[in-house]
């Protein structure tokens, strides 16, 4: 698999998805109730997932996961993160996160992790802006962008299906000048 930089933050550690984290991947992704919020659900195959997996590195639009979210205190993958070229000519990444672990939630691991993320994306790429897009009735999803002093830039009108009906999207964004400028607990 990848060689991917640890990201080490007060709580997580952010690393490269391995062979031995696959199925609990799959089992996350199995569950519409986890992923249905930000993406479309479809059930992919062990393979299809594992493939996936392993060629993200190389591949800038792929939606697989490209880091775990493990929990230092006891080492458990508690959820994932992810990154993506969303348009074929715009030069932006769009960020997306989930817990999985229910217990894990509203522990501002979230913000964490998405902070360190963020935090890598402008370090190794030469990119002006990170976006992400969160269902406008998702509050935990945009509570935590906003946390990290992403800006609501806009909203899209019916531009996500899931449980029986289209949802609208607010897009986010935040400049690497902004990010630089943003407050850091100390
Ligand atoms: C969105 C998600 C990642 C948040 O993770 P989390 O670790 O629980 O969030 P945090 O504890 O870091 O909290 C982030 C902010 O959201 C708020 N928040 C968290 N859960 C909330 C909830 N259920 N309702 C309202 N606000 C909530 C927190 O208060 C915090 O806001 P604040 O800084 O203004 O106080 C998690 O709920 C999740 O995985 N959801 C399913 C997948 C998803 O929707 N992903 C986002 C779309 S890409």
């Amino acid at each position: 698999m990848s060689v991917l930089p640890v990201l080490e933050g007060r709580q997580l550690r952010l690393r490269a998805p391995t062979r031995e984290d696959l199925s609990r991947l799959q089992r996350w992704y199995a569950d519409p109730e986890l992923v249905a919020p930000f993406d479309r659900f479809s059930s992919d195959s062990f393979t299809e997932l594992a493939l996936g997996v392993e060629s993200a590195p190389s591949d800038p639009t792929s939606l697989a996961p490209r880091f775990m979210l493990e929990r230092k205190s006891d080492r458990l993958a508690v959820g994932c993160v992810g990154h993506y070229r969303p348009h074929p000519v715009l030069e932006f990444v769009d960020v997306w996160y989930l817990i999985a672990e229910p217990s894990a939630r509203g522990q501002g691991l979230g913000k964490e992790a998405v902070g360190l993320l963020v935090d890598h994306l402008f370090h190794t790429e030469t990119l002006e802006r990170v976006g992400a897009t969160c269902d406008v009735e998702n509050t935990a999803s945009y509570r935590l962008v906003e946390g990290l002093g992403f800006r609501r830039e806009g909203t899209m009108s019916s531009a996500l299906f899931h449980h029986g009906r289209w949802h609208d999207v607010a897009f986010y964004g935040v400049t690497r000048p902004e990010w630089a400028a943003r407050p850091r607990p100390s």
